[in-house]
């Protein structure tokens, strides 16, 4: 892509489809997709973690439910609060709720926002985070709130730590999007929250993971159809803002996704006129266009889905334009910036070596044990890659990319001597970071 800033809406839209190629990548036994390169990308499959699709979905979703029995929605910011405001909830999934340590697009658009006039705006909804780290548990001051039927909610994630404070201070990260929520699964409970947030525009950036699993486009048409209604049923004004679904690089051996995703995004395309009233008017938004992501390449995201920090522009941008040219919202100023820092990505440190000893079995004592070797968690890391060896040998891969801040080598012999080390992963784009200082350990 083509350095410079981009300013306004016209120079760089790109409607362009072409047929989906597959790279190399692979889908595993469990429906999951393995992204081309070397490693898996564990964030990049959970975002497909969806209810009843693989046993290891339905075990995470044991397990969370285990940790977390009581879902909650947190506290909607009161709508009373800004009777001029314009309110804004925006409805979605991983590529909306982001990722610790992310902009988001979400602040993206809130920024365009502030820049062309519209201080007054307000983002509404009932969570306020991005999507934390697995094994960082929820905090315990958590705000008590009304129960999401049958949702895991994980909302306690931070953003960039250099996002305007404005932005936190006013409770403008507040949203209504979820890592791995399908379009289908906000029918239940879409319009209680909108009942509670009274948005003025409700955005839709849906559909990637019901196409994923489950929903044909057909289905998704209708799904997104039922999500306007039941919004209109709380608020029967609301105005739409609603995302064509984005593509993403390509995986191998599943249904053909970049063809669903074309299909659909024509269909809706095709049904969105036939929804607006003069009341409540949907408006679409070329989320796909303005996302430069495809089966064959994707430098708008950090996996090649979620969106890094130019994709987080991109897609606030589609929306940007879409509610200045249909709603004469902001202006047609939206700037991309030319030099996009990279993320942050720090090395692990306080590496930590745990030997337990294999447990006897059937009184035999077995002469092997586990290392479990743990550090420090670098905020916004979307994982981390270990190496060990033999004291004096060579480093070898300890298992691929680990989400959790400690990793388990198993069966190693006793009496034996090794050495780890742990780098930090900050998304395809850019280097991993530096190795940790390295960690000694006696079995
Ligand atoms: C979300 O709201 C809770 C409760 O007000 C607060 O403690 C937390 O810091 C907020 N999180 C983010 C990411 O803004
Ligand atoms: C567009 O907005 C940015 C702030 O987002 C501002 O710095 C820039 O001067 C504006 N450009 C034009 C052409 O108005
Ligand atoms: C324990 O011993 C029993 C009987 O010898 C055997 O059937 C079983 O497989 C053994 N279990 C393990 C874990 O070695």
């Amino acid at each position: 892509m083509a350095a410079g800033p981009k300013v306004g809406f016209l120079d760089d839209f790109d409607s362009d489809e072409v047929d989906g190629r597959d790279a190399g990548s692979e889908r595993d036994w469990s429906g999951r997709w393995i992204a081309p390169a070397p490693r898996r990308r564990i964030l990049v499959q959970i975002c497909f973690w969806t209810f009843g699709a693989t046993t290891l979905i339905a075990l995470f979703t044991i397990i969370a439910w285990i940790i977390y029995p009581t879902t909650t929605l947190a506290t909607p910011k009161p709508a009373e609060n800004a009777h001029n405001a314009i309110k804004v909830m925006v409805v979605g999934d991983s590529i909306s709720q982001g990722h610790e340590g992310d902009y988001t697009w979400r602040y993206r658009l809130w920024q365009w926002f502030k820049d062309s006039g519209h201080e007054d705006v307000a983002f509404v909804g009932p969570y306020n985070g991005t999507f934390p780290p697995l094994d960082l548990p929820r905090p315990p001051s958590w705000p008590p709130g009304e129960p999401s039927p049958g949702l895991i909610t994980r909302d306690w994630g931070g953003y960039a730590t250099d996002v305007d404070p404005a932005w936190l201070e006013a409770g403008d990260n507040v949203h209504f999007a979820h890592w791995g929520r399908q379009g289908a699964q906000f029918r239940p409970i879409i319009e209680d929250a909108v009942r509670q947030a009274q948005p003025d525009y409700v955005i839709l950036a849906l559909g990637f993971n019901d196409l994923a699993w489950l929903y044909w486009p057909t289905d998704l048409v209708g799904i997104v159809q039922d999500l306007v209604t039941k919004v209109r049923a709380a608020k029967p004004d609301t105005k739409f803002a609603v995302g064509n679904v984005v593509q993403r690089l390509a995986f191998g051996g599943g249904p053909k996704l970049p063809e669903l995703t074309r299909t659909y995004n024509t269909m809706l395309e095709d049904a969105i006129p036939q929804w607006s009233t003069d009341q409540s008017p949907v408006e679409l938004v070329r989320m796909r266009e303005s996302y430069e992501c495809d089966p064959w390449g994707c430098p708008a995201a950090h996996d090649g889905l979620h969106p890094n920090a130019l994709g987080e522009y991109q897609i606030a941008k589609a929306f940007a334009r879409t509610l200045h040219e249909k709603y004469g919202l902001g202006s047609s100023n939206f700037t991309i910036p030319a030099n996009i820092p990279p993320r942050p990505c720090a090395p692990p440190t306080n590496l930590k070596a745990l030997v337990i000893p294999d447990a006897a079995t059937n009184g035999t004592t077995p002469n092997t044990a586990t290392i479990h070797l743990s550090w420090d968690r670098i905020y916004g890391a979307f994982g981390y890659y270990s190496q060990h060896q033999f004291t004096g040998g060579n480093w070898a891969v300890l298992p691929g990319l680990s989400e959790y801040s400690s990793v388990d080598k198993t069966a190693v012999g006793l009496g034996e001597s090794w050495e780890m080390r742990v780098r930090t992963y900050c998304g395809d784009q850019q280097p991993n970071s530096d190795w940790s200082s390295v960690v000694s350990v006696s079995t």
